[in-house]
């Protein structure tokens, strides 16, 4: 691993600022640009929005977000206190009437992985290839 880098959601909302720039940060010192990293600052913000609004029952709980720059590609892992959810497979983007659910789809179309562990807490992984990639990778 090249860099990790943890922002601490304890104060939720303003810390999500953070989240953004270092995001943003780690992302394009790993030489990512334009809609690419515009995506990825948007993925890895979704999924701590919804570990904030989701992933908290008492409202107050740790939300942690861990950035990984490897070689080949940026890992974001997003960590909260939460049930968990089940991620299908894949999503529709929801009506455009619509003010919610997009979250999911965003992170699916913007990164080459997504996985999702519930159960002591809930884990979301999202990972970004370096080389753009045709299908989507499992991770193992
Ligand atoms: N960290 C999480 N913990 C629990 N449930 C989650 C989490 N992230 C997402 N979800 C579930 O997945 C659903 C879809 O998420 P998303 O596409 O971001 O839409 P929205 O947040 O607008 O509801 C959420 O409504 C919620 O039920
Ligand atoms: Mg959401």
């Amino acid at each position: 691993m090249l860099q990790e880098k943890i922002v601490l959601l304890s104060d939720g909302a303003k810390k999500l600022a953070e989240c953004r720039e270092t995001t943003q940060q780690v992302a394009s010192e790993m030489g990512f640009n334009g809609q690419d990293l515009w995506g990825i600052v948007s993925a890895v913000f979704e999924a701590c929005v919804n570990a904030l609004t989701h992933g908290r029952q008492q409202g107050r709980e740790p939300v942690m977000l861990i950035l990984r720059a490897f070689d080949d590609r940026l890992e974001a892992v997003v960590k909260d206190r939460g049930k968990g959810f089940a991620c299908p497979p894949a999503v529709a983007m929801p009506p455009v009437s619509s003010m919610r659910g997009r979250g999911i789809p965003l992170m699916k179309s913007f990164m080459d992985d997504m996985k999702v562990e519930s159960g002591d807490g809930c884990i979301v992984t999202l990972v970004k290839y370096k080389e753009p990639v045709s299908g989507p990778r499992a991770l193992s």
